[in-house]
């Protein structure tokens, strides 16, 4: 059984990455009601990537016989002020989460809790990948501008993210 601060701090993590999931589904939904279905596409895979994030810390607790606890999740915005809006809201998303995960592998080290440290170093490379592409996907959008013409493209080819929506 994990000790208590870490078992705490990992059921917070669940609700982090299910604010997550629920965050990405709403700039989903916007992109979608926008006509923009490559960029609703890759928004809704990343969500669903969020919730095996969430599912990763849950098994991990039962897994060291600890109690898993749900936390109320966080309403997220229903609108956005752009295209250029939605992804920088991403990316200072995935700066928050990593921060997280940092601050969770600092109590591992302080608690001497080899597991936890083992298991959050997937989490710690996932969260560079996560950075990046949310990062890419700005500067990208800066290039375009106000180049409608731009914007059709790159949700064409946001659209062929694989992965399952
Ligand atoms: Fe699970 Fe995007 O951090």
């Amino acid at each position: 059984m994990p000790a208590q601060p870490i078992q705490d701090a990992t059921n917070e993590q669940i609700k982090h990455e299910s604010d997550s999931a629920y965050l990405y589904l709403s700039m989903s939904a916007y992109c979608e009601s926008n006509t923009l279905p490559g960029f609703a596409r890759w928004l809704t895979v990343q969500a669903r990537e969020e919730i095996e994030h969430a599912m990763k810390f849950y098994t991990f607790i039962h897994d060291r016989n600890g109690r898993v606890q749900l936390k109320a999740l966080d309403q997220p915005p229903v609108d956005f002020p752009s295209t250029l809006s939605v992804f920088e809201q991403a990316a200072a998303h995935e700066r928050k989460v990593t921060g997280l995960i940092h601050r969770l592998y600092a109590l591992a080290l302080d608690e001497q809790d080899y597991a936890s440290q083992a298991f959050l170093q997937w989490f710690i490379s996932e969260q560079v990948e996560e950075e990046k592409l949310t990062g890419q996907v700005v500067e990208t959008l800066k290039m375009a501008g106000d180049s409608r013409h731009a914007l059709l493209m790159l949700d064409r080819e946001l659209g062929a993210r694989e992965g399952e929506e």
